[in-house]
């Protein structure tokens, strides 16, 4: 039983850099990853519990009743590797399932990643590596640190909503080095649903959503001495079905001059900062993704408008998943008829 932190990040991961970068572009936009200070954390958690995000909840009831099949579909594991893990709270049902030898978790937002040192303990024997990290440019980072063997990455949680389809496959391509010649990933995903749903999803009465997306002003005013007045810009989130996605905006109510790390940014009424996509994919066009990233798809599960899928790499995937797929897929679509 083990337990060790490092902060990897490094100078690419700028915040100051990437913001200006955004802020003098045409739209303006913000990368989601910088919602994440210890404020947006809680948010964030805030959001999973609100009536209107059933996201969470359903891949959480999904992964808990099919844990079985799941397990038996991924087979002997030595080492989980979750980006993004965040609160870690997804990967223990995994870890009781799996049984393997060490857990790697990382995320941006390192503060959180104290909650993966329970885990060191139970389930006692487990090697519990933390890398605080911007796995977005930096994977090969890991690798010193991730055993030999065999290694799933799980990528839980719909996160790879973040990513276009174009910048999805960038990522999974490199969760595919890192995964090694007997990798497997394990991936959920918001599917396609009705628009009504996921507008409200993104639009809670309790106003979680719109507190996460301003937060990352009240963050901005704090790190880059900016002086954003909270009261002149709203929370703008809805579904764009021609992409496929939810979009959140920040709306300014005025026209306005802001300063951010001393320079200044000229906001027109009514003109917006793009904060947020959040793809939602059908079943099939997701795994045209993960193909094209070099992933062959051996299960899939599917519960309440949310996915769970299972990739291998390569021919090793075919191999074995030629024997499980088609009882793995034959039981996940029985159960959604
Ligand atoms: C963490 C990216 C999956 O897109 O649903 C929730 C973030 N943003 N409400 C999502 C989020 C607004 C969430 N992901």
């Amino acid at each position: 039983m083990s337990f060790r932190f490092l902060d990897l990040h490094h100078q690419r991961d700028d915040l100051c850099t990437d913001v200006l970068a955004g802020l003098a572009a045409h739209p303006k936009s913000i990368p989601p990853k910088y919602f994440y200070d210890e404020s947006g954390c809680q948010l964030f958690e805030a959001i999973c519990r609100q009536p209107e995000y059933t996201l969470t909840r359903t891949e959480h009831a999904l992964m808990a009743s099919r844990m079985p099949e799941i397990a038996a579909a991924i087979g002997a594991v030595d080492c989980i590797i979750e980006p993004g893990a965040g609160d870690c709270s997804k990967v223990r049902v995994l870890l009781d399932a799996l049984h393997p030898s060490q857990l790697v978790v990382l995320d941006i937002a390192g503060h959180a990643l104290a909650a993966a040192e329970p885990l060191a303990h139970d389930p006692p024997g487990l090697a519990v590596t933390a890398l605080g990290m911007d796995f977005i440019h930096d994977l090969e980072a890991v690798l010193p640190y991730v055993s030999d063997g065999r290694r799933l990455i799980y990528y839980p949680g719909s996160s790879i909503g973040n990513f276009s389809p174009d910048e999805a496959t960038a990522l999974l391509k490199r969760f595919h080095q890192l995964a090694g010649s007997s990798g497997q990933l394990l991936i959920g995903f918001d599917l396609k649903k009705d628009p009504e749903q996921l507008h409200c999803a993104y639009n809670d009465a309790a106003g979680m959503t719109a507190a996460f997306n301003l937060n990352l002003l009240v963050r901005l005013n704090r790190e880059l001495d900016a002086n954003f007045d909270l009261a002149r810009f709203r929370h703008y989130a809805f579904y764009n079905p021609w992409h496929s996605r939810i979009e959140m905006h920040l709306a300014s109510l005025a026209e306005q001059t802001v300063i951010v790390a001393n320079q200044h940014v000229h906001f027109d009424q009514g003109e917006t900062l793009h904060t947020e996509n959040s793809y939602k994919f059908h079943r099939d066009e997701f795994s045209a993704i993960a193909e094209r990233a070099g992933w062959y798809r051996t299960g899939e599960w599917e519960q309440d408008g949310f996915a769970v899928q299972l990739y291998g790499v390569g021919a090793d995937a075919f191999v074995h998943g030629a024997s499980r797929s088609r009882s793995v897929i034959g039981r996940a679509e029985n159960v959604n008829e």
